[in-house]
């Protein structure tokens, strides 16, 4: 072990993982006692111990480096960190512009602001902290490259910022991650290697990648140079906003609010900090509770972003310092939210992106007062999720209608039935004409149209013109009752 500054900051995230989950963890002074470890536990551990064991050898030294101004245990990624950080990337970085909500249906009048990190120019923040850590390596280590895991958007940035310093980068996603971070990663220059169920999976890889070829292991978030990069997005809030009173965060492996927190609370500000976890990765709470990282099972969300068993050991001491809290968000709302901002803001949110506006919608009492600033971290929405999103936004507001009718089979039928909403100005989706039903006698047809209408009233109005006509038409689920989640968010206890 090292002494000084150096050794003051590494091994303080050295003892903490040391102590994940098992014996306890240092939390500055405090020694906080860690539960009796489960057999999964204790593998996750391993996983964990190893990653730190390689990132000694690989990407200790320059992460000390760079944190040595001023990095305490309780302030491993000092306002100074972050300033230098903002100078690196400058100009290497899109200046992502804050702006002013509309006022969504049903919101109060409270101020709304948007951080629109989705038009970063790898569609995330995460270019950021990839750029200041790659950026800051000594020449020698460049030179062996960099290898990384994510689930996609860390990948692109870290591809990004490779190709900028002009070297390797090995990415290894899992393998079901989204085809289209896949191909764009690729599309980078990046090598990219397709292993494991899911991030963790990945990352364990990834390391084993980083030790067999001396290459430097850019970890997505539990790194101070990478969470220095991802707190510039915090000083540009403050610049653009000095007033801000609360500023929500989607949490995955906590890098991005650990560096706005740095940021907010090094220049002085009391903004509250929200971070919003999808409820299928909900472990952000439990950690702060618990005052160590509490690792949680394989994650159930839409977010890839968010997607992660556990936050980092940095971004818990970071975000325990100042005061940060957690909440969460049902998957559906998350959902939601996608919608709403393409609909009423025009713009378009991955999951992870969405959540925190999903997080205001569940949580009311975060938008009594402003203003409040949402960060939009990121834009890289899989088309085929996005055709799932607006399907479910367009039922959820009654304005797709889906109705079926017995038809006579003779020519001309389908054309009178039709001319019905033809008449009603409700344009046609999708016809479905079946011949082959056992509960049809032969000489009639089932028919079933998907309509686009106006709202929900039209879409009765139609309805009703039908059954005037004399059509025995029924009306089609779409899922758009109460169970659904862009007409009823989920209750939470
Ligand atoms: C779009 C987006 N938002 C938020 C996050 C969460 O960031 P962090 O892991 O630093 O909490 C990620 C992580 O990949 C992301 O891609």
């Amino acid at each position: 072990m090292g002494t000084g500054e150096k050794g003051t900051l590494y091994n303080a995230g050295y003892e903490n993982r040391r102590n994940l989950g098992g014996e306890g963890v240092r939390l500055g002074e405090r020694m906080v006692p860690g539960p009796q470890l489960s057999e999964r536990a204790r593998r996750e551990r391993a996983v964990l111990l190893r990653s730190v064991d390689t990132r000694t050898v690989n990407g200790g030294a320059s992460l000390v480096r760079r944190s040595s101004m001023t990095a305490t245990p309780e302030t491993p990624v000092p306002l100074s960190a972050i300033e230098a950080a903002a100078r690196t990337i400058a100009g290497k970085v899109q200046r992502t512009p804050l702006v002013r909500a509309p006022q969504f249906p049903g919101f109060p009048t409270t101020e709304i602001y948007l951080k629109l990190e989705n038009l970063q120019w790898t569609g995330a923040f995460k270019l950021r902290g990839a750029l200041n850590k790659i950026l800051g390596l000594s020449p020698e280590e460049a030179a062996r490259g960099v290898v990384a895991a994510s689930a996609g958007n860390h990948s692109q940035g870290v591809a990004w910022a490779a190709r900028a310093r002009g070297i390797p980068a090995t990415i290894v996603m899992p393998e079901n991650a989204s085809p289209l971070k896949v191909s764009r990663t690729r599309a980078l220059g990046a090598r990219v290697v397709l292993h494991g169920a899911d991030y963790e999976e990945a990352h364990e890889h990834s390391m084993r990648l980083a030790a067999e070829t001396g290459a430097t292991y850019v970890h997505p978030f539990d790194d101070a140079a990478v969470i220095a990069g991802q707190g510039t997005v915090g000083l540009e809030i403050l610049d653009d906003l000095p007033g801000v009173r609360r500023i929500v965060v989607g949490v995955g492996g906590g890098g991005l609010l650990a560096g706005i927190a740095a940021a907010v609370r090094g220049r002085g500000s009391t903004a509250d900090l929200v971070g919003i976890q999808p409820a299928g990765a909900d472990t952000l709470r439990a950690s702060l509770a618990e005052g160590r990282v509490v690792v949680g099972s394989r994650p159930t969300t839409f977010a890839d972003g968010l997607a992660t068993r556990h936050i980092g050991n940095l971004p818990l001491q970071i975000l325990q310092a100042s005061k940060a809290r957690a909440l969460v968000a049902d998957d559906r709302t998350i959902a939601r939210a996608s919608f709403l901002l393409l609909e009423h803001a025009k713009v378009l949110a991955e999951g992870a992106g969405a959540t925190p506006l999903a997080g205001v919608i569940e949580h009311s009492e975060l938008l009594a007062d402003g203003p409040v600033v949402l960060v939009v971290s990121g834009g890289n929405l899989d088309p085929f999720v996005l055709d799932r999103i607006l399907f479910i936004g367009l039922a959820a507001e009654g304005r797709l209608l889906r109705v079926r009718a017995p038809l006579k089979d003779v020519p001309g039928a389908l054309e009178q039935f039709l001319d019905v909403a033809r008449t009603e100005a409700a344009n046609v989706r999708h016809i479905l004409h079946g011949r082959e039903s056992p509960d049809r006698p032969p000489g009639e047809v089932t028919v079933e149209v998907e309509l686009e209408v106006r709202d929900a009233e039209h879409g009765e109005q139609v309805l009703r013109a039908y059954r005037d006509r004399g059509w025995p038409v029924e009306r089609v689920s779409l899922g758009s009752g109460p169970t659904n989640p862009l007409t009823s968010p989920p209750s939470r206890a």
